[in-house]
C-alpha cells in the first residue's frame, strides 16, 4: 500500500515536473518564434511600403514632366501618352493617367472606360495640392489597385491637372508568395486588403474585437489568449491557415494600414513537447532504477530474515536435540552402571551357585582330613604315653600336613567366594586350572569322575583376572560332571594349547549338547527348573567375563560328549609397561 503511494507519488511530480518543463520550454520556444515573425513582419512590411513609395514617388516626379504641361493639340497628347505609356511600361504600372482640375482624363497609358475620374479619392486629395493615394478593387476585372494622386502646378502655383499612377497589389504579393507566415495587411476600415493567403482577402476586422470574420456578421472559429507576452490566436479558417498561430501586428502609419502576420506554433509545441518527453523519461529510468534497486534490496532482506529464522528454528531443533542426546548418554551410562552391578551381582551369584554345587563333596573334603586329625591326635597322645617320642612326633606331622591342606582348600573357597572387584593383569593359567580342579576335586571325587589334567612344563601367562578365570573354569568343569551324572563312565580331560592365542579345551564323555545356538543364553539350562543344579547362568557369566579379558568362549559337539574351548590373550610382558 505504501509503495502504491510513494509510486503514485512520484509518478504526480514527474506529471508536475514535465508540465512545468513543457511550459517554460513552450515559453522560450515562442519567444524565438516570436522574434523571427517579427523580423518577417518588418521585413514584408518593408517590402510593400518600399514598393508604394517606388510608385508614389513616380507620380511626383511625372507630375512636373514638361511633356504633360501643354496638351492642346492632338499630338501633344499622342505625345503625352507615349511617355505615360514608356514610363507605366517600364516601371510595371497598370496605368498612368494625366487628369485635368475637372477630373477628365487628359491622357492615359491605357485606355480607360471611365473618361471621368471626379470621385477618385486620390484625385481630390491632388486638387487640394497634396499627394492622395487610394486603393480599391476594379469593378469588371476584380484586380485589386491602389493608386497615387500628384498634383500639377503652373507658373503661379495654381493645380492645373494631377498625375495618377495605378498599380496591381498582385504584383507586390508575388514578392512573398514564397513565404510561409500568413502575412495579411488591413486597411483603415479593418479590410484585409492585401494577404500571401487569397483566402484571408476582404476579410474584415468588426470593431473592438481581434479577429476577423469574412462579411461582417459572420460567425468563424476564433479565440484569443495570452502565453506571457504572447498572443495566440487559435482559429479554424482553412487549411492553409494555421490552427494556433502567434499573432503579431506592426502599425504602418505611412501607409495607413496595419501589417499583422499568423505564424504556426505547433513546431513549438513539439519542441516543448519533446523537451518535456525527455524529463519525464529521464525521471522515470530514473526512479525505474531506484524502484529496482529498492525492490532488489527488499527481496534480499526478506530472504535474509527468511534465512535468519530458519537458521534459529534449525539451531533450536539442534539445541533440543542436543538435550535430549545429552539426557539419553545420561539414562545410558545410568543404565550402564546398573548393567554393571547387575553383572557383577550375577557373577557373585554364578560364584555361589558353583560353590552350592561343591558344597556336598567340600563338607567331605575338610570333614575327612578332621576326623584324621582326630586320630592321629589320639594316636600321638597314646604314643607319648607309652614313651615313643618318635611315632607321636610322625603324627604331629601328619596333623600338621592335613591342616596344612585344609587350610589351602579354605584359602581357596575363601578367594572363590569374596565379592571384590580383581584388577586385570598377568595370570599364570596353568596356576588358575589347578586351583578350579582342586575346588572340584571333592565333588568329582565323591561322583567317581576322572580327571586328566597334564599341565604343561613351561608356565603360561595369560591376561585377565584370576578368580574370575577359576570361576570360569569351575563353571566348565562342573557343567561336565553335571552332563555325565547319568553314565557310569565320567572322565573329564583338560588340556593348554599355547599358540598365537592360547585356547583351553574341557571335554568329557557325556551326551553332548542338546542346543548349542542357545547354550551362552542366560537362564537357559536343561536341568531341573527350581532345582538347585541348574539356574542357565554359568555359561552366560563365564561367557562375559572371557570376553572381559578380550577372550572367547565356544561350545560344540565332539565325537563323544562335548567340547569347550577358552581362548585367551596370551600374556605379554610391554602390556604390564
Ligand atoms: N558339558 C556339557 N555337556 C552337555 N550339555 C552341557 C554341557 N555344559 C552345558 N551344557 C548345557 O548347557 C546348559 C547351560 O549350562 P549353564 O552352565 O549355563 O547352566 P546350568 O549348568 O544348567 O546351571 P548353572 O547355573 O548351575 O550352571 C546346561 O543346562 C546343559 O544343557
Ligand atoms: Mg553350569
Amino acid at each position: 500500500m505504501q509503495r502504491v503511494l510513494v509510486i503514485l507519488g512520484f509518478l504526480v511530480a514527474v506529471g508536475l515536473l514535465s508540465a512545468g518543463v513543457w511550459s517554460y520550454g513552450y515559453r522560450q520556444a515562442l519567444s524565438q518564434l516570436s522574434e523571427k515573425a517579427e523580423a518577417d513582419l518588418e521585413l514584408a512590411a518593408d517590402r510593400l511600403t518600399t514598393q508604394m513609395q517606388v510608385y508614389q514617388e513616380l507620380a511626383v516626379l511625372m507630375a512636373s514632366h514638361p511633356v504633360l504641361q501643354q496638351l492642346v493639340t492632338p499630338q501633344q497628347r499622342r505625345r503625352a501618352q507615349a511617355v505615360l505609356l514608356d514610363v507605366a511600361d517600364k516601371t510595371a504600372a497598370v496605368n498612368m493617367i494625366y487628369l485635368d482640375p475637372k477630373g477628365q482624363v487628359l491622357a492615359a497609358a491605357q485606355p480607360l472606360v471611365s473618361r471621368n475620374m471626379a470621385d477618385d479619392l486620390a484625385f481630390r486629395r491632388a486638387m487640394q495640392g497634396a499627394l492622395g493615394s487610394a486603393h480599391g478593387v476594379v469593378p469588371i476585372s476584380g484586380d485589386r489597385i491602389y493608386s497615387y494622386a500628384a498634383p500639377t502646378f503652373d507658373a503661379a502655383g495654381r493645380v492645373i491637372g494631377a498625375v495618377m499612377v495605378i498599380a496591381d497589389v498582385q504584383d507586390v504579393e508575388q514578392t512573398w508568395r514564397g513565404s510561409t507566415e500568413a502575412v495579411f495587411f488591413i486597411d483603415g476600415e479593418g479590410v484585409v486588403f492585401i494577404s500571401n493567403r487569397s483566402d484571408l482577402l476582404f476579410w474584415r476586422r468588426v470593431e473592438g474585437q481581434q479577429g476577423l470574420v469574412p462579411t461582417e456578421g459572420a460567425d468563424v472559429d476564433f479565440a484569443s489568449t495570452w502565453v506571457g507576452p504572447h498572443e495566440l490566436w487559435k482559429l479554424n479558417w482553412g487549411r492553409y491557415l494555421p490552427n494556433r498561430a502567434l499573432h503579431l501586428m506592426l502599425e504602418l502609419p505611412v501607409i495607413d494600414m496595419t501589417a499583422e502576420v499568423l505564424v504556426d506554433v505547433a513546431p513549438a509545441r513539439r519542441l516543448a513537447g519533446l523537451q518535456a518527453a525527455t524529463v519525464a523519461a529521464i525521471c522515470l529510468a530514473f526512479g525505474a532504477l531506484l524502484f529496482l534497486a529498492t525492490e532488489r534490496r527488499r527481496t534480499l532482506a526478506e530472504a535474509n530474515a527468511v534465512l535468519e529464522s530458519r537458521v534459529a528454528k534449525r539451531t533450536r531443533a539442534l539445541t533440543a536435540a542436543n538435550t535430549a542426546l545429552r539426557r539419553e548418554v545420561h539414562e545410558r551410562q545410568e543404565a550402564e552402571a546398573a548393567l554393571k552391578h547387575a553383572q557383577e551381582e550375577l557373577i557373585q551369584a554364578g560364584k555361589l551357585s558353583a560353590l552350592g554345587q561343591m558344597s556336598a563333596g567340600i563338607s567331605h573334603e575338610l570333614n575327612q582330613p578332621l576326623m584324621a586329625i582326630r586320630q592321629f591326635a589320639d594316636n600321638g597322645a597314646a604314643f607319648l604315653a607309652r614313651g615313643r617320642d618318635e611315632k607321636a612326633s610322625e603324627n604331629l606331622r601328619r596333623i600338621s600336613d592335613m591342616a596344612a591342606r585344609m587350610a589351602r582348600i579354605i584359602k581357596n573357597l575363601r578367594a572363590f567366594a569374596r565379592n571384590e572387584s580383581e584388577p586385570m593383569g598377568k595370570v599364570d593359567l596353568v596356576q588358575v586350572i589347578d586351583t578350579a580342579v582342586e575346588l572340584t576335586e571333592a565333588r568329582l571325587k565323591s561322583e567317581g569322575v576322572k580327571m586328566n589334567w597334564q599341565p604343561p612344563n613351561n608356565p603360561v601367562f595369560a591376561w585377565g583376572g584370576e578368580v574370575r578365570l577359576v570361576q570360569v573354569f569351575v563353571n566348565l568343569i562342573n557343567n561336565a560332571a553335571d552332563a555325565m551324572s547319568q553314565q557310569d563312565e565320567r572322565l573329564i580331560s583338560i588340556s593348554v594349547k599355547n599358540g598365537k592365542k592360547l585356547a583351553v579345551t574341557v571335554r568329557d564323555i557325556g551326551p553332548g549338547i542338546e542346543n548349542t545356538e542357545k547354550l551362552f543364553e542366560p537362564f537357559y539350562t536343561t536341568k531341573a527348573v527350581g532345582s538347585s543344579e541348574g539356574m542357565g547362568l554359568g555359561l552366560s557369566i563365564s561367557y562375559g567375563l572371557v570376553q572381559s579379558f578380550g577372550g572367547k568362549i565356544r561350545g560344540a559337539n565332539a565325537q563323544t560328549g562335548a567340547e569347550f574351548t577358552v581362548e585367551l590373550e596370551s600374556y605379554q610382558e610391554d602390556e604390564a609397561a
